[in-house]
């Protein structure tokens, strides 16, 4: 059981951040890894992005967006409870390396997941600039964190509320014909945003990473629910990645296997507070 040391709502029914007492996985925790959760004993393992950890505290801090079953019954856990299970922590840890100037691009919920990394970064010494995106300005997330370590923070929101009016790939694009020695993007959120970003990035050469969200089940490398073509052949999201090179991937499959349990979920959703009380 891990119990929940604080909560809060980030965007009021729809974003929650939760800092949870989880001293071991807090310890071995990277930039890159994930946990798996169980909030109920007949529910799903969902995973969820580190997006911070504090190791003399022994917590580490997770940001979700609240959009079916198991994500809605973490959302109604109040501080001092607890999560039935938490397992991590999972995956490969982002690559760090002083490469000099990177930029770290995040959509939505995907902000908070490249918050840790764009942290990473800039611990190596790299120069990280952040692009985030939002439909409205409402909808951002980690701007003030991200301005504690990053050189710049870019925003751009879909209804111009905030920053530059259009998507982070905008404003990635005229960052980077500004500054054409940035050495490595990294791209964390929906699966269009990455694909949108790869292609910008693949005529200029630059080194592009992208997270990907592919469904999960153990996390062990042994279920195959994660399974993404990258390069042609299969790969692991849970143990090759989640992070690839996202010249290489192939986003179609991807976004095609995403969408495999859509009537399940909606199913399952429309009970939720029905069917298990
Ligand atoms: C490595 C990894 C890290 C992740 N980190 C975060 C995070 O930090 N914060 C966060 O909010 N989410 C994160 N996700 C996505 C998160 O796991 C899903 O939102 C969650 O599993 C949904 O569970 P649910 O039961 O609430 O909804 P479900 O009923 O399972 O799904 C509801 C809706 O969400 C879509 N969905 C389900 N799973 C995913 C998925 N893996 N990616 C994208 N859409 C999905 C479904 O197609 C459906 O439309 C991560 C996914 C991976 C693979
Ligand atoms: S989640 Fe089972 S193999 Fe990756």
């Amino acid at each position: 059981m891990t119990r929940i040391v604080h909560r809060r709502d980030i965007i009021p029914g729809q974003t929650v951040e939760m800092v949870l007492h989880a001293p071991a996985i807090a310890a071995a925790a990277r930039p890159g890894h994930f946990v798996i959760l169980r909030v109920h004993p007949m529910g799903e393992r969902i995973p969820l992005t580190i997006a911070d950890a504090d190791a003399a505290a022994g917590t580490i801090t997770i940001v979700f967006l609240v959009v079916g079953t198991t994500t809605a019954r973490l959302a109604q856990l109040s501080e001092g409870e607890e999560i039935l299970d938490v397992c991590g922590p999972l995956g490969q840890a982002t690559h760090l390396v002083r490469v000099g100037k990177v930029v770290c691009v995040g959509g939505g919920t995907g902000i908070a997941a490249m918050h840790h990394i764009a942290k990473g970064h800039a611990q190596v010494g790299n120069q990280v600039t952040a692009v985030i995106g939002a439909r409205s300005a409402d909808l951002l997330l980690f701007e003030e964190e991200l301005g504690r370590f990053c050189h710049e923070v870019l925003v751009a929101t879909n209804d111009g509320s905030r920053g530059v009016r259009g998507l982070v790939t905008d404003a990635l694009r005229r960052h980077l014909a500004i500054h054409p020695d940035v050495a490595e993007v990294v791209a964390v959120g929906p699966v269009p945003m990455m694909r949108a970003v790869a292609e910008l990035t693949r005529p200029l050469g630059i080194k592009t990473v992208v997270s990907l969200n592919s469904i999960m089940v153990d996390g062990m490398g042994m279920c195959g629910a994660c399974r993404v073509r990258v390069g042609g052949e299969i790969r692991f999201a849970c143990v090759d990645g989640p992070e690839f090179d996202g010249h290489a991937v192939d986003f179609d499959e991807l976004a095609a296997r995403l969408t495999a349990f859509v009537p399940q979920e909606r199913q399952s959703y429309g009970c939720l507070g029905v069917c298990h009380g």
